[in-house]
């Protein structure tokens, strides 16, 4: 029997580069291997105040994305999280089973908490992380392909399952957390210390989304900041914008850094953001050819309404299995 692979993106707003090649492309290319689930996890998405139609729209859109990138609705069981109720239910259930330390030490919760504080830090902030654990035991997964930023929530999914079955008996399996080597953290092309995000303070210029207008697209990379070294070189520390580029070229074409470095040497920076320009063009130019076709409501609504029924027929028996141990039925 084939293991389970899952994962989930928030549909706040356009997905991103970032997106795409820290989980969304690792994911398909191992779609066919696994017993494999991709959600849009809106119930995420309302951790803090989102216009209701705004996540209304997200919701389809991410599902066209999705299929736009090659998300096989033959072989991938396609849902939205918020239509599979035992994902609240067993939440409910982590978060009880969580310590407010665990949930405090959370990387991702420090740092948006720390925006918020002016008015106060929203609840769902602290604790979406127990829903992200339920999301993953529910289908008994055994891979989640994310970024490096979602690390730390799948090894607190470890250690939340193994404290359960511990007191409760074998309920769930234990998840591994794959980050891939390259491109799992894409960072902001204008301020390359920090990751490509969905909301860019504003302006956008450091963040590909994957709608992106393609000459758009092209002039961010174009006006990425980079260094005064004048070389193409992997070095993180010391030349984070060149090192950035470097990542999205290897991940989307598999050449190598010292391929990369070789066919650039003593040549400048402005032929190089070329060839990346292009290249995530092409990208973008196929991903935004197919969401035209996929971008169509009887298709969704029809994925959506299989997937919430295959979905559901797992999430029950694993809900069931943890209530029972619970003594709760
Ligand atoms: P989200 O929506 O912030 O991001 C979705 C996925 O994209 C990855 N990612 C990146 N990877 C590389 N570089 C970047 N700049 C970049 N930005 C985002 C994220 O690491 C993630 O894999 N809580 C999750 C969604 C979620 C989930 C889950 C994921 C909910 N339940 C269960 C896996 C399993 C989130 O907010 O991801």
């Amino acid at each position: 029997m084939k293991k389970t692979m899952l994962t989930g993106v928030r549909p706040s707003g356009n997905l991103t580069l970032g997106n795409y090649l820290g989980a969304i492309k690792n994911f398909v290319d191992r779609q066919e291997q696994y017993n494999s689930y991709i959600f849009v996890a809106d119930l995420h998405a309302i951790t803090g105040y989102i216009e209701p139609q705004k996540v209304k729209e997200s919701v389809k859109n991410s599902i066209a994305i999705y299929l736009a990138c090659g998300i096989n609705p033959k072989v991938t069981t396609i849902f939205k999280q918020s239509d599979v109720l035992e994902h609240g239910t067993l939440g409910f259930i982590m978060t009880f089973q969580t310590k407010m330390g665990e949930l405090s030490r959370m990387t991702q919760f420090k740092c948006k908490s720390n925006q918020q504080t002016k008015e106060g830090v929203d609840t769902g902030l602290f604790v979406y992380p127990t829903l992200m654990v339920a999301d993953i035991l529910l289908y008994n997964t055994a891979i989640v392909p994310v970024g490096k930023d979602q690390q730390q929530h799948v090894e607190l999914t470890r250690d939340l399952a193994e404290r359960f079955n511990k007191r409760y008996g074998k309920t769930f399996e234990m998840p591994d957390v794959y980050v891939a080597p390259v491109g799992n953290k894409i960072l902001n092309l204008q301020n390359p210390l920090e990751k490509m995000n969905k909301s860019d303070n504003g302006d956008n210029k450091g963040t590909i989304f994957l709608l992106d207008d393609i000459e758009v697209a092209k002039k961010k990379i174009m006006s990425a900041k980079t260094d005064s070294y004048n070389n193409v070189h992997f070095d993180e520390d010391n030349q984070p914008g060149i090192s950035n580029l470097m990542s999205i070229l290897s991940k989307i074409t598999d050449e190598s850094f010292e391929s990369i470095e070789k066919r650039y040497k003593n040549k400048g920076y402005g032929e190089f953001k070329k060839e990346v320009a292009q290249v995530v063009a092409e990208l973008l130019l196929d991903i935004q050819s197919k969401y035209k076709t996929y971008n169509d409501e009887i298709i969704l609504d029809k994925i959506l309404k299989e997937g919430a029924m295959q979905a559901t027929n797992i999430a029950k028996q694993t809900l069931s299995r943890a209530t029972k141990a619970l003594g709760l039925n």
